[in-house]
């Protein structure tokens, strides 16, 4: 498996694992959250990078060729992105720990807590699909781990073969 491959297979591991932990802050508390979730769009920006050909493929043929077989995904690719600059823009509005952290300080108003919920709920649901539509490479990755570590090792005949002539 090239390396990456293997990277961008550890990256989206990780930017889940971290969106689970992210997404469930009472139990981390407030400074953990708001530091974790801003790591994760860092994440997520680097996921894009990654993907950025398929995104500029895509985006340009939607006002020249018909992007049919693409167009389920690049609307769900397209709604998971802007549900998470709002989950990102509303966390931060509402921010207790890293908008003061840099002498910021914010109006409040109770509807970026509405909308921070609201916009997590939505990216829960549309995650479940990104993954979903995904996991055949997922899969694919972890069966290509698993046959660079299990696989015995290839013998070539013609390396025992000595030459007799003479
Ligand atoms: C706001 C969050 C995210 C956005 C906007 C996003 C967007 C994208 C885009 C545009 C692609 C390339 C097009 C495609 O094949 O569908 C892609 C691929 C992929 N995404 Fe995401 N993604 C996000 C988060 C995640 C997370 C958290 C995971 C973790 C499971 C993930 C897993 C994957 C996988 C496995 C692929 C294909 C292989 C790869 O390039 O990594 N994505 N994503
Ligand atoms: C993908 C990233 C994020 C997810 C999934 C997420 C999810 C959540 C959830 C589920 C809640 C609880 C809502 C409730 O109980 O009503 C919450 C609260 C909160 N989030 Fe986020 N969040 C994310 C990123 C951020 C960021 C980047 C910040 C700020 C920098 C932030 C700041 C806050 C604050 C201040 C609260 C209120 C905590 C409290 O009052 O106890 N969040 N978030």
């Amino acid at each position: 498996m090239s390396k990456q491959n293997t990277f961008k297979l550890l990256l989206d591991l990780s930017t889940f694992m971290t969106l689970l932990i992210v997404s469930a802050p009472r139990a981390t508390g407030d400074t953990i959250h708001e530091w974790l979730g801003v790591a994760l769009a860092g994440a997520i920006v680097v996921h894009l990078l990654f993907n950025w050909n398929w995104i500029v493929d895509i985006t340009s043929r939607l006002f020249t060729r018909p992007i049919k077989g693409h167009l389920f995904n690049y609307t769900l690719n397209l709604t998971l992105f802007v549900s998470g600059i709002m989950i990102i823009l509303s966390g931060l509005m509402i921010s207790k720990t890293v908008i003061p952290f840099f002498g910021i300080s914010l109006p409040q108003n109770i509807i970026w807590r509405g909308l921070h919920e609201f916009f997590t709920n939505i990216v829960m649901v549309l995650m479940g699909l990104h993954v979903a539509v995904h996991w055949s490479w997922i899969v694919n990755m972890f069966k290509k781990i698993f046959s660079i570590n299990s696989a015995p090792k290839a013998v070539m005949p013609s390396m025992n073969i000595q030459r007799k002539d003479g």
